[in-house]
């Protein structure tokens, strides 16, 4: 097996607020290797775009990392300088926001942005990139590129702009893709086409792509593995086909009986999972989980559970799945 592209080990972040620190990630680690498709799920405040952030080092100005890294090239991204950074954004990490006006400045055109975003390309003439442009516009599914290239963000619908997005971050050929929520902020039928479209993608990319979602149908359709985030610690990690069929903690279960798309009966209401996500402020003793569990015994509300193997490259952090 390669050797992994990018590895998060051990890292722990935490945001300073009034309420005190909210550890918004608790020891996480996690492999991604070329050519491999890694979703991450659980639902929202689990600590995925906090994640996520820390893969292309765009942490929030409160944002503190008390421990661990984020190893790339031999380096931990997470201790470069500006300059650094910049040169690592885009090129070698680029990101996909789930608001695809965060990728655009408003007051230039899509077309002179997208220029812009070759950069490294140092000695192409400027209309060479613009070619490259128009045609990365119309792999991701823009009829017309020439139109769209002379257009500004706000004059696109919200499929077209994360369209654009797409475009812009595989126009700079990096190595590792990181999508946030990259279909959230979309109706049905754009999501549908956009997943249509990183499926595409995914087929002739070389690099990783890391797909932030709480939508586990894209994940079965895209991911190689997939992680389960809780209350800021990756709880389960696998290939998606044994996190799927195989789940060994009981939130991966429980949020998998939660998927619309595993709910057959006609519902006014979808089902969620009882009960709230645990204070990050003073995050519990034991399993993150226990106080949710339908399984939790008195050993998960005091004894932090072991994350174990469960199997090849499938683990739980979970006592009931300790073998
Ligand atoms: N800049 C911030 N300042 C303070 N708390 C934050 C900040 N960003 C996120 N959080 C908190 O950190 C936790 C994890 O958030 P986030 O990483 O956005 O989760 P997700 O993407 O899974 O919804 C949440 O409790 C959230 O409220
Ligand atoms: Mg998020």
């Amino acid at each position: 097996m390669s050797a992994p592209l990018l590895s998060v080990e051990n890292l722990s972040i935490s945001y300073r607020s009034e309420e005190g620190a909210v550890q918004a990630l608790r020891h996480a680690t996690l492999e991604a290797r070329a050519g491999e498709a890694i979703g991450i799920v659980g639902e929202s405040g689990c600590g995925k775009s906090t994640l996520a952030s820390a893969l292309i080092n765009l942490l929030a100005r409160n944002a503190r990392v008390t421990s661990g890294g984020v190893m790339f090239g031999g380096r931990d991204i997470l201790s470069l300088n500006d300059r650094e950074k910049r040169s690592l954004r885009g090129r070698h990490i680029a990101m996909i926001f789930q608001d695809p006006m965060t990728s655009f400045n408003p007051v230039l055109t899509i077309g002179e942005q997208l220029i812009d975003f070759q950069d490294q390309r140092g000695n192409m003439p400027r209309s060479e990139k613009k070619v490259r442009a128009a045609a990365m516009l119309r792999q991701v599914g823009i009829s017309d590129p020439s139109r769209c290239l002379d257009r500004y963000v706000h004059e696109l619908s919200g499929g077209m702009r994360q369209r654009a997005a797409i475009a812009a971050a595989l126009l700079m050929t990096p190595e590792v893709l990181v999508a946030d929520e990259p279909t959230t902020a979309l109706d049905v039928t754009m999501e549908a086409q956009i997943i249509h479209l990183l499926r595409e993608l995914r087929r002739d990319y070389n690099g990783a792509i890391i797909i932030v979602t709480h939508h586990l149908g894209l994940v079965g359709e895209l991911c190689d593995r997939v992680y389960v985030m809780y209350a800021g610690e990756v709880v389960e990690e696998g290939s998606t086909d044994d996190v799927y069929h195989n789940p060994r903690h009981p939130y991966t279960r429980a949020l998998i009986a939660c998927d619309p798309a595993n709910i057959h009966e006609q519902t006014p209401v979808l089902p969620t999972i009882p009960g709230r996500l645990p204070d990050l402020v003073n995050p519990p003793l034991g399993c993150s989980f226990a106080a949710r569990c339908p399984q939790a015994t008195g050993r998960c509300q005091s004894v932090t559970p072991p994350y174990v193997e469960v199997g090849p490259r499938h683990a739980a952090r979970c006592h009931e799945a300790a073998p």
